[in-house]
């Protein structure tokens, strides 16, 4: 104990990767438990930027024990060229583990992501096609390639012919392709099988250990609540449960090894690729808070769909997820947009009011936001570190906001760099606020 839980709670790239590493200082393993590639997690230090895909946001400490989960789907290349990218820039990678149990994205994961999007035409998702779907799709249909299968030649060509078998009809365009050749496809996954074996462990065990000697784990998500496979905007959805309690599952933690629950959010909302999204804002405001706040995605360069914060989906997620906190970031983004508005219920095609997140996928459909107003403020507050330095309507704005909600707002992001925050009292008292030094 303690284990802390960092999730998103909207659709994604809500400063994850900052938190991460912020709370990673003094944390003993820190283990991403879910998604693949799709995510991309920013870490702003002394002004260098950092991406990460799969790698977790605590690998820039020295030796700081880092695993990728069991929950977590793999793409051996994607992590080779990541390990490559960061031992040229000298990161300690010492403590990267990486489950033998985790499954492997291969090569016909992504010609299928890219065929799905291209048959689903204007329908599409909009994945990252990075074959994250396809690849959680074998998992549950057990023709998974898996981490250790990487270590047996004759086991991995066996399992990779079966898994292929299956494929052949829906990329029959492809059958003839280098990359679907079962002989090089086992050899080029046995090269990466040498090249990840030292790395290869026992992550459970490690998570285990880690908490029954008293440690702290950061459990790190990836994607976020509203892109949940169960609970997201299905289908417009990943193919992963990036929810608080996925974190047990895809670590091998169990459900009580959980003390603290983290919901990030920015203080408005952007999403990347289709679907419903019902504070939406088009035109040039949109497109001002678009540039202000460089909603831009991190693994495809899309531009995000950007509006203004939507408390109906966020009250959502704090139930879903049991927050015990929530951290804000990208307040600065919002300074000096005049009024700003806060969705406080939905309004559907036929003018009813909803309170609550609406179950039903046409109803959510049509749905817009209905707003309340509250000021907005005009100064500077990148360099602010204190709550009580925050200028009185940004205050005002947090409180509505947690007040909404129901959860206090440990943690507020004041710029890109990691030490851009503002702690609450919330946040200080916390066991994640009480694991970092500098507190
Ligand atoms: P993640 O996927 O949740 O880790 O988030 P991303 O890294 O994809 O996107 C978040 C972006 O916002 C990154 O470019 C961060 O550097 C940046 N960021 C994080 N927190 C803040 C903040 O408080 N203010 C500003 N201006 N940028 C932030
Ligand atoms: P991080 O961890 C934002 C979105 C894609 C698409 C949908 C399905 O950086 O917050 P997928 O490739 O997963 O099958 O695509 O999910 N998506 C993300 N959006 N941030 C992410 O990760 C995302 N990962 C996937 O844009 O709409
Ligand atoms: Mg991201």
């Amino acid at each position: 104990m303690p284990g802390i839980v960092i999730v998103g709670a909207q659709w994604g790239d809500e400063g994850k990767g900052k938190v991460v590493d912020l709370l990673a200082e003094n944390a003993d393993l820190v283990i991403r438990f879910q998604g693949g590639n799709n995510a991309g997690h920013t870490i702003v230090r002394d002004g260098v930027e950092w991406k990460f895909h799969l790698i977790p946001s605590g690998i820039l400490y020295p030796g700081k024990l880092c695993a990728i989960g069991n929950g977590v789907v793999i793409d051996p290349k994607v992590l080779t060229d990541e390990l490559d990218g960061l031992r040229a820039r000298s990161v300690d990678l010492s403590g990267l583990r990486v489950s033998a149990n985790a499954h492997l994205i291969m090569p016909y994961h992504l010609l299928l992501d890219h065929a799905g999007e291209a048959r689903l035409g204007k329908l599409q998702i909009g994945t990252t096609r990075r074959g994250i779907g396809p690849c959680y799709a074998d998992k549950a249909s057990r023709l998974g390639i898996r981490v250790q299968d990487m270590l047996d030649e004759k086991i991995l060509k066996k399992k990779i012919a079966a898994a292929l078998e299956p494929k052949r009809l829906s990329l029959r365009p492809f059958a003839k392709s280098p990359e679907l050749d079962l002989q090089s496809m086992t050899e080029e996954y046995v090269t990466y099988g040498h090249r990840l074996e030292q790395y290869i462990a026992d992550t459970s065990r490690i998570t285990w250990d880690t908490l029954d000697r008293d440690g702290t784990v950061l459990f790190e998500g990836a994607q976020a609540t509203m892109l949940d496979i169960d609970h997201g905007t299905y289908p417009f959805v990943t193919s992963s449960n990036p929810v608080a309690a996925s974190a047990c599952i895809g670590s091998g933690a169990g459900p009580r090894d959980i003390d603290e629950i983290w919901g990030l959010t920015k203080a408005y909302t952007t999403r990347v690729g289709a679907g419903p999204f019902p504070t939406e804002l088009d035109g040039a405001f949109g497109d001002g808070l678009r540039e202000a706040g460089h909603e831009y995605g991190t693994t495809t360069g899309r531009p995000r769909r950007v509006g203004w914060i939507d408390l109906v989906a966020l009250r959502y997620a704090a139930r879903i997820n049991t927050l015990t906190h929530l951290a804000i970031t990208k307040l600065d983004v919002l300074t000096g947009l005049g009024t700003l508005r806060v969705c406080t219920s939905y309004r559907g095609a036929d003018g009813a009011s909803f309170a609550n997140f609406p179950y039903h996928q046409s109803v959510l459909h049509q749905s817009v936001g209905a707003y309340e107003e509250l000021s907005g403020w005009d100064e500077d507050i990148t360099q602010v570190r204190t709550e009580e330095d925050l200028p009185a309507a940004t205050r005002d704005y947090l409180a509505f906001v947690a007040d909404f909600v129901g959860v206090p707002i440990g943690l507020i992001g004041v710029g890109p760099g990691r030490d851009q925050i503002v702690w609450t009292g919330a946040g200080r008292d916390s066991l994640a606020g009480r694991a970092v030094a500098q507190v």
